[in-house]
């Protein structure tokens, strides 16, 4: 065998869309690693390049359409690169993507296992796709191998998929039924996590708040979400617990009252709420009411009054009037939440408002309207971050800061942004800060004296 046979085959990964998506690039590191691959840092090294995809909006498509076309132009260079798409736009776009010989290889979200076969087979001539989807697979007995870079902090998948059928969504398409994870390798993957330094750990689903484990042995043994937060956050004082996302109609009392009783499940709590118009919220099928979303904020304020909220709104739904686009302007006004995340609309093919409902508002309306919501938003941040100031938080640092390598950023259990002199400090420290003064993104401290 000659040295080059020996020498193992190297993937790149390119990485869009949400939390899960990164989680799930570790998954395929890892499955692609005990099949001989390496990790390569720049496609320029890598026999094999990936990307990982989001459809939410169109934009995060075209974003990938134009690393597809660089991709390709890459391979041109050296030949013998293979190209493949997974994740949520392989799901969608399916054989598609094979269409005029784009792309090599197409693997959807639950058929990363399936991928060190799929590149044994793989040859300009004989692409390889599978955009199966799956009731059962969790990847629950793999170690993702972790691409934080910090060392600190890590996501833990709890569930795939999505049973809820948000009328502007293409997640239930692309990613398919929900199915929970067993608690004991969730468990297992947190204990293993902090063995070796890790300080936190993000519980990841699209709708956390209806993981269930159900125990065929007895009912006993049945998990909720509420249950696995509290097992999670026993593991020790030391590791903190975040989770994402939390559905406003499902979003229990007990798990409000279970974060309430650990000091190491972060105050913080991200609660989409996606429009303040009753009317959207029907259109939108979220299932609830605007006042409905404002009891669960009073609940949770009452229970923790520090936790930090945060939200996703999208501007310009199908049909949105300037009164219902007010009410949204209304509700993050009384909520006032801590930061957000803002969309403009953009129509999915093959959901519910795409087949249902024209998207009608103008191009500009929405831009407007979606720079009104950013605008108050902004503005609703400074004052949380002004809140803050002159008082004393704990943060968990993550590394240095981008700006000057003499400043440390963490994070506040409320999951606020801190910038502060690191004094000798490093990252994965738990670090008590005075803020002394904000942005409308960041909290500048400095280290309390003890
Ligand atoms: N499961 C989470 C959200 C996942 S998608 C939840 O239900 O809250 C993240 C965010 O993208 C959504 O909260 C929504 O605000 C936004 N989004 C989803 N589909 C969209 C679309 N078609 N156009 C614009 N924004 C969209
Ligand atoms: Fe999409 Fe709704 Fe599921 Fe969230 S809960 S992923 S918005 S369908
Ligand atoms: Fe995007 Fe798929 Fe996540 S559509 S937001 S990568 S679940």
């Amino acid at each position: 065998m000659k040295a080059s046979d020996m020498e193992k085959k190297k993937v790149y990964i390119e990485t869009y869309g949400c939390q899960m998506n990164v989680n799930d690039t570790e998954v395929m590191l890892s499955i692609l690693e005990d099949a001989g691959y390496e990790p390569a840092e720049t496609m320029e090294e890598a026999d094999v390049i990936l990307a990982n995809t989001c459809s939410i909006r169109e934009n995060a498509e075209q974003r990938v359409w134009g690393r597809i076309d660089r991709f390709r132009l890459e391979k041109k260079k050296r030949g013998g690169v293979i190209i493949g798409i997974t994740g949520c736009m392989a799901e969608r776009l399916k054989d598609k993507l094979l269409d005029n010989h784009v792309v090599d290889l197409v693997a959807g979200p639950d058929s990363y296992r399936s991928l060190p076969e799929m590149l044994r087979n793989v040859s300009p001539d004989n692409p390889q796709i599978n955009v199966l989807l799956s009731h059962e697979e969790t990847y629950a007995d793999i170690v993702p191998v972790r691409t934080d870079k910090n060392g600190v902090s890590a996501y833990i998948s709890i569930m795939r998929g999505c049973n809820n059928a948000c009328s502007y969504c293409v997640v239930p398409y692309t990613r398919g039924a929900e199915r929970s994870r067993d608690p004991k390798t969730i468990l297992r993957e947190a204990e293993d996590l902090f063995s070796r330094g890790y300080r936190e750990v993000c519980l990841l689903g699209q709708n956390v708040d209806s993981y269930f484990w159900e125990d065929p042995e007895s009912a006993d043994g049945n998990v909720n979400f509420a249950q696995l937060l509290e097992a999670v956050a026993k593991i020790s004082p030391d590791l903190r617990v975040r989770f994402s996302t939390s559905h406003p109609k499902d979003i229990s009392d007990e798990v409000i009252y279970t974060m309430a009783m650990y000091e190491n499940i972060c105050r913080h709590i991200h609660l989409p709420v996606q429009s303040g118009s009753d009317v959207m919220l029907e259109k939108m099928r979220r299932k609830y009411t605007r006042e409905w979303y404002l009891e669960r904020v009073r609940k949770i304020r009452s229970v923790i009054p520090d936790c930090g909220l945060t939200t996703d709104v999208i501007a310009g739904f199908c049909s949105e009037t300037e009164e219902d686009h007010k009410a949204t302007l209304s509700l993050m006004e009384e909520v006032g939440f801590d930061s957000a995340f803002m969309f403009q609309y953009s129509e999915r093919p093959g959901t519910l408002a795409a087949r249902k409902y024209p998207d009608d508002v103008p191009e500009e309306t929405k831009t407007r309207r979606l720079n009104e919501i950013i605008a108050l938003q902004s503005r609703m941040s400074l004052l949380s971050n002004e809140k803050d100031v002159g008082k004393t938080f704990r943060v968990l640092t993550e590394g240095t800061s981008k700006k000057s390598e003499g400043e440390l950023f963490g994070r506040t259990s409320s999951n606020k942004v801190c910038v502060f002199p690191a004094e000798g400090h490093g990252k994965g420290e738990y670090l008590e800060v005075e803020v002394v003064s904000c942005t409308s993104a960041t909290l500048i401290a400095k280290l309390k004296q003890h």
